[in-house]
């Protein structure tokens, strides 16, 4: 490799995003959520969407295992729920408000938007599994996203 492991976060983090928190109805001991930014539109027709999960998450049985998630997509007033679903261990809703989608996965409120799945394929993508949903029911809402860029939140204003 001609490069550092650094210099290739680095080059990735030039790639501004969205930031999504995803959920899932959980093993039996409550839902649980992450926050994400690898979230992607694969296919119109059928609708198919994709996240990639990194293989050393704490979460990672719970949410490998899930037949179903939620993507719910943040706006720019969203920065805390992105931390706090992002903070090693923290995965559960307590305190947390939503409502629960047909399949049980948190939907939380004042999202752009939000996207019911049934998973449809795994995949081992190195450290990471590619997780691909069909999307089943979602929601558009309003607002300015949250994005992230070069390792740190930013927010852009829309005329
Ligand atoms: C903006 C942002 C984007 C992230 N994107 C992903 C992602 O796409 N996939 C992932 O597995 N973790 C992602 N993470 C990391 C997780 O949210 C979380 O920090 C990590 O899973 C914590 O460790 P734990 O799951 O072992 O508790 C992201 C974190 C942030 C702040």
């Amino acid at each position: 490799m001609s490069f550092k492991s650094s210099e290739f976060r680095a080059a990735l983090g030039q790639f501004a995003t969205g930031v999504a928190i995803v959920t899932c109805p959980g093993d039996g001991q409550g839902p649980v959520g992450i926050t994400i930014n690898s979230f992607t539109s694969v296919s119109l027709e059928p609708p198919l969407a994709l996240w990639c999960l990194d293989k050393a998450s704490d979460r990672e049985h719970v949410l490998i295992n899930s037949a179903s998630f939620v993507v719910n997509v943040l706006c720019k007033s969203q920065q805390s729920l992105s931390a706090r679903f992002a903070e090693i261990g923290q995965h559960d809703f307590s305190g947390i408000d939503f409502l629960p989608s047909r399949s049980g996965a948190p939907i939380l409120p004042n999202t752009l938007a939000h996207l019911e799945c049934t998973v449809t394929d795994r995949h081992e993508g190195g450290d990471h599994w590619i997780i691909v949903g069909h999307v089943d029911g979602l929601k558009v809402g309003r607002g300015e996203p949250l994005l992230y860029f070069d390792g740190g939140y930013r927010d852009i204003g829309l005329s």
